[in-house]
């Protein structure tokens, strides 16, 4: 390996900045050279591309959001598009490939790693919804930025004495609704993962939560399931208790990332750059069993993820 790139791509995740940091310095520490993709593979298919130094990655570190910016690019799904990423990487003389991102940026760097670049995959995605690793850049500062939003909205809503649902993002997955649920001490958790759930039942529960005393009702309302305003006025109808909804949206992206995002990040980032290094490629790298290791991309693709039952039935439990 003599060139090393590097690119992020999809959904922005606090803590690529410090994966970047890393990949780079890691890079030019073993007397490689960096170039970085700027807007995901989307600027690899526009060539924008641009030799980075120490110092291009100097005070990023604890910047949320991505030096390199990113985009969600549909042509990298087309096999014309993979060919002219392949030939543009060479063109480039980048023959390691680093690639920051969910499972819809590994699914491209594994068609480049089958086009001849060698390629490794980085998790960074705010919704832990990559099977193959039990962490992702970004959830940890995303799900505290949401549960501090939670904590404020718990206060008016005990003012209030009201029901207030919060939607929090994942897309198709509830972890951040079920580690909010958990950590703002949520009555009800809806997640994506459970099929249906039942509006009645929310109903009663909500009347019987009353009863037993308490002043509001914090119902943790994943995207997946979403509808929330509505499901305000349904609540509101059906209980005589005020509702408020409240969606979080993307400030839940944003911010300095946590201790925590820096420092696996950067781990990750070093990492990614050691893998290429002793020749491997098609691997992404994961966060299991308390070390780090690599997988087979296709492997980590095809792996499945389910929501923890027991975390959930003991978030069920201490909602009395
Ligand atoms: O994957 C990260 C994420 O923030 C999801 O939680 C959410 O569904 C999606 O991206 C939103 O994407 P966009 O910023 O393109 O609206």
């Amino acid at each position: 390996i003599r060139t090393i790139g590097v690119l992020t791509s999809g959904g922005d995740a606090p803590g690529m900045n410090a994966a970047i940091r890393a990949v780079v310095r890691r890079a030019l520490a073993k007397g490689l050279k960096v170039r970085g993709i700027r807007r995901g593979y989307h600027g690899l298919l526009k060539e924008e591309i641009i030799d980075m130094s120490a110092r291009d990655v100097s005070d990023i570190i604890e910047r949320g959001g991505t030096v390199l910016q990113t985009a969600r690019c549909k042509t990298m799904r087309t096999e014309e598009g993979q060919q002219k990423a392949a030939a543009i990487c060479k063109k480039y003389g980048i023959d390691g490939l680093v690639v920051i991102g969910g499972d819809g940026s590994f699914a491209g760097a594994q068609k480049l790693a089958n086009l001849g670049v060698n390629t490794i995959g980085i998790p960074g995605t705010i919704d832990l919804d990559i099977a193959c690793t039990d962490y992702t850049i970004g959830f940890d500062t995303a799900v505290n930025t949401a549960m501090e939003a939670i904590d404020k909205v718990r206060d008016t809503s005990t003012s209030h004495e009201r029901c207030s649902i919060i939607e929090v993002m994942g897309r198709d997955a509830g972890y951040l609704a079920l580690w909010c649920g958990i950590a703002n001490g949520a009555e009800k958790i809806l997640m994506p993962e459970e099929k249906h759930y039942d509006e009645k039942a929310l109903i009663e529960d909500i009347l019987a939560n009353k009863k037993r005393g308490k002043k509001n009702y914090i119902i943790i309302n994943a995207e997946g399931v979403g509808d929330s305003i509505n499901m305000a006025k349904r609540i509101e109808d059906a209980t005589g208790i005020e509702t408020r909804a409240t969606i979080l949206g993307h400030m839940q992206r944003g911010g300095s990332p946590t201790c925590k995002d820096r420092v696996y990040a950067s781990t990750m980032g070093a990492m990614a750059v050691d893998l290429l290094c002793q020749g491997k490629t098609n691997r992404v790298v994961g966060y299991k069993n308390g070390q780090f290791i690599d997988f087979d991309i296709e492997e980590a693709l095809a792996m499945k993820k389910t929501i923890p039952a027991y975390q959930y039935d003991v978030a069920k439990t201490l909602a009395l």
